[in-house]
């Protein structure tokens, strides 16, 4: 089956089309192509994403990308013959979102297929089933490898959740953040540290010039037996250690302050998601979303896993961040278990 997929849920306009075989059970993508026209620079003089304009630039894009898409296949001497079409519906800004699904409509009629609604959560939570070239090779590798059930904590701009899996279907939710998520965190302290828009990226690279050990930072909730997260009373102790140097007259070592929050952050994610692994006796951690792109969260959630025997699977660097891959392959989810989401912009869209 061939999947055209559309997302358009924030800040990324994203067409891709996937060649997927294999069922429920054993789903297996290729990825034909997948382009993505990032809007970043010009949310960037905001601080943030500002709906409207993300509205704006994905309807001049998402013509743009669709014939850059006929265009590549021409070249490839691949036809545009999708079997369905896939669209994100949420969560996400409503009208950035209602851009997409009003684009896969028209598309929908030309092409005289059906159109499925995807989960853009569900999206990140499929990424580490793409393989990193168009190429059955990764995917059929890492099948035979136990995955279920697994622990996935999906980590991204506006969501921070820690899932049991008992299939690529069914799971519940063991817990989820109670304010900002950490993608959130790590963008409102960069605004702190006055680094540009999105501040995960920016962090990461002035946290490798830091010291980790130089300034403590709180680990919220680490030591309840829950599997919530906060991150809001943590960005606030970094405002106040800002806020009380400058008071002192004291010189802010910028890169320390950066390792001593991204550890944190990471610490706690981590303990989270072993003391959830070992209880739910899990095969597999999984670990997706913005955030996943984060070198030092993935070598430590992979070290853990070694050390309590799970397998350890997180997306290609390629599709941490939304893309419309993952919406194909959560749309072809979507279809196979006959999860048939309204058509409409839903904000907050739940897993
Ligand atoms: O999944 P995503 O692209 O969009 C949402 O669905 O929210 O995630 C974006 C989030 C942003 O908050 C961004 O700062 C964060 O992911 N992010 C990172 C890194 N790259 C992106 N956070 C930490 N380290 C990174 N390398
Ligand atoms: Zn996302």
């Amino acid at each position: 089956m061939n999947i055209l997929a559309i997302e358009t849920s924030c800040d990324e306009t994203g067409i891709a089309l996937l060649r997927v075989t294999g069922g429920l059970r054993a789903p297996r993508f290729e990825v034909i192509e997948n382009l993505v026209a990032s809007q970043i620079p010009i949310h960037r003089p905001f601080g943030g994403v500002v709906p409207n304009l993300a509205k704006r630039e994905h309807l001049k894009n998402l013509p743009i990308l669709f014939e850059r898409l006929k265009k590549a296949l021409r070249a490839e001497h691949h036809a545009l013959k999708p079997d369905l079409i896939a669209v994100t519906v949420g969560p996400g800004l409503e009208p950035a979102l209602w851009t997409g699904i009003g684009f896969a409509k028209e598309l929908a009629k030309e092409y005289k297929v059906p159109l499925v609604g995807a989960n853009h959560l569900e999206g990140h939570l499929y990424s580490f089933l793409l393989p990193s070239r168009s190429s059955k090779a990764y995917a059929s590798a890492l099948l035979p490898k136990k995955i279920f059930p697994a622990v996935a904590l999906i980590v991204s701009g506006g969501h921070t959740i820690l899932l049991r899996m008992e299939s690529f279907v069914k799971w519940r939710r063991l817990g989820e953040t109670r304010d900002d998520a950490a993608g959130e965190a790590f963008d409102k302290v960069a605004r702190l540290l006055d680094l540009p828009y999105p501040g995960g990226p920016e962090i990461e690279k002035l946290a490798a010039r830091g010291n980790s050990f130089a300034i403590t930072f709180p680990r919220p909730m680490l030591d309840q037996k829950n599997y919530d997260f906060s991150f809001s009373g943590l960005k606030t102790s970094v405002l106040y250690y800002l806020r009380d140097a400058k008071l002192a007259k004291q010189k802010v070592n910028k890169a320390d302050v950066a390792a001593g929050f991204e550890q944190a952050v990471v610490d706690v994610l981590v303990a989270k998601t072993r003391r959830a692994a070992q209880e739910c006796a899990a095969e597999s951690i999984l670990l997706c979303g913005g955030v996943a792109a984060n070198k030092h969260l993935r070598r430590a959630l992979a070290r853990t896993a070694g050390l309590i025997g799970c397998n350890f699977f997180v997306p290609d660097f390629k599709y941490n961040l939304d893309n419309a891959a993952m919406i194909g392959a959560a749309g072809y989810m979507a279809h196979l278990r006959k999860k048939r989401y309204p058509l409409r912009a839903n904000g907050t869209l739940d897993v």
